[in-house]
């Protein structure tokens, strides 16, 4: 059964501002400004695993009309992703959902991710409501949190916050007065709102077609066996991108800017 596409960046979009205030008090801030917040893209994390790969993300969106637009590979972190489009809505955000390539880890964090996986009820599975699920491990250990963070930061993010956006992404191409990521950032960081600094604080450059910027995901206090502990949630993302040579403005992704993006939720 497909879904309204609005009804699902909604839906998304309320679960997603609930556990990340932060988000929330940056969009209120441009709206308050007069901006119009556009997403550029939202994005989603998994595990390579066919029960919940890529496709399987990918389902209510596709039968809601969007269509695979682009593939990536991101080589030192073992990820893997895909983007999506709307065939007809061009309003409507781009999908980007990403999933970390077991095969490259230790036996134990293959073991540890296919643990989880089993858990997950198989009438979630083969639904559309997998991408607002969260986490459906109830018991979760700091020790294993640890241990995966050791192999991959994503692998322990998804440990953690399972199914959910990921992040948002503002357009900064339709801001009227932020219409540059350094007004962007320049304004956040007025408003006291940490920047991901990795790669610096815009990754990418008008000759890559894309720029990008984001804030430090949120940390949120979790409850672990073995008591609680604030681990990253999180982030807000910032896009601007430029047309080609053809005047066509560009739609993809950029792995080495994308790559440095991720580190927006690392626990460092
Ligand atoms: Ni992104």
């Amino acid at each position: 059964m497909s879904m309204d596409v609005a009804k699902i960046f909604d839906r998304l979009w309320n679960d997603y501002t609930i556990q990340n205030p932060h988000v929330r008090q940056v969009y209120e801030a441009f709206v308050a400004k007069g901006e119009n917040v556009v997403n550029d893209h939202i994005a989603f994390r998994t595990i390579d695993d066919p029960r919940i790969s890529i496709e399987v993300l990918a389902k209510p969106f596709l039968e809601s009309g969007y269509e695979f637009k682009g593939e990536y590979i991101f080589e030192d972190k073992h990820l893997h992703a895909k983007h999506f489009e709307h065939k007809t809505k061009t309003d409507a955000p781009r999908v980007f959902i990403s999933e970390l390539v077991t095969r490259f880890f230790s036996e134990p964090l293959q073991q540890t991710v296919k643990i989880l996986i089993d858990q997950i009820h198989s009438d979630i599975l083969n639904s559309g409501e997998l991408i607002f699920s969260g986490r459906h491990w109830k018991n979760i250990s700091f020790k294993v949190y640890e241990n995966l963070r050791k192999e991959s930061e994503y692998a322990a993010w998804f440990y953690v916050w399972g199914f959910c956006a990921n992040h948002f992404t503002v357009s900064v191409n339709h801001l009227s007065e932020m219409n540059t990521l350094e007004k962007v950032n320049q304004f956040l960081k007025e408003k006291g709102f940490p920047l991901n600094s990795s790669g610096g604080e815009i990754k990418g450059t008008p000759g890559e077609l894309l720029e990008q910027s984001s804030t430090k995901a949120g940390k949120q206090l979790i409850s672990f066996i073995e008591g609680d502990y604030e681990i990253p949630a999180c982030y807000y993302e910032f896009a601007r991108r430029y047309a080609d040579a053809n005047g066509k403005l560009y739609s993809g992704f950029i792995a080495k800017s994308a790559d440095k993006i991720f580190e927006s939720t690392d626990n460092k």
